[in-house]
């Protein structure tokens, strides 16, 4: 967990897409309102749930960390919507593909809305309330935008991809994560490492350690 960036500016690589954050972070902080909803895609290991982190930390706020095959029922859902988010924090679902179709469509008005409908009892007893939520941000992580369903999909304002990172970025990110970990490895070491990362952070911090 230390190894983590906590600011944009620590983050390495991802230029593209940073420029982009800051626009989105200072219009978010500027109008006082939470970040629009934000969909990260990208193969796995490239650093969606570290920025996610960055994200909370540069806002302030607090990061809820879930995945997708972790929330089963709408119960589960609502659990961590209605009792585990404050105004403007964020919830990241990583994963967020596996949900299940039933939490998927309970996910539609909490995000457009913050509101859930949830049914109470059984039978003819059962009725159902409204829970108001907290106004959040959900960010979804997920490896390709395509197997989202359509209708999950069109909900994220934002919609960003993450790429491989050159070579010299996956040095650095080794470089530091070595410093941090206090490895002994010599710069021409970390350099053939980061270069057999095949463009991923978290190949090079394994096979660092
Ligand atoms: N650790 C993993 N990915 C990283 C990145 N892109 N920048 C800094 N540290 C990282």
């Amino acid at each position: 967990l230390a190894l983590r960036p906590k600011t944009l500016d620590e983050y390495i690589g991802q230029e593209r897409l940073k420029q982009k954050l800051r626009v989105y972070l200072e219009a978010a902080k500027a109008r006082k309102e939470p970040l629009e909803h934000l969909l990260l895609f990208g193969p796995p290991g490239l650093g969606k749930t570290t920025l996610a982190h960055v994200i909370a930390h540069e806002l302030g706020v607090n990061l809820r960390v879930t995945s997708g095959p972790a929330i089963e029922k709408p119960g589960d859902l609502a659990a961590i919507l209605a009792n585990s988010l404050e105004e403007g924090d964020i919830l990241f679902i990583d994963e967020i593909h596996r949900l299940s179709r039933q939490a998927e469509e309970h996910l539609y008005p909490a995000m457009e809305d913050f509101v859930m409908d949830i049914v109470i009892g059984q039978g003819p007893a059962a009725r159902t309330i409204r829970l108001e939520l907290p106004r959040f941000t959900l960010i979804g992580a997920t490896t390709r935008t395509g197997l989202l369903a359509a209708p999950l999909r069109d909900r994220f304002p934002i919609q960003e991809r993450l790429d491989y990172y050159a070579t010299p970025e996956l040095t650095e990110i080794a470089t530091r994560a070595a410093r941090k970990l206090a490895l002994p490895v010599e710069a021409p070491a970390v350099e053939e490492l980061a270069s057999r990362a095949r463009g991923t952070p978290r190949i090079a911090i394994r096979l660092l350690q």
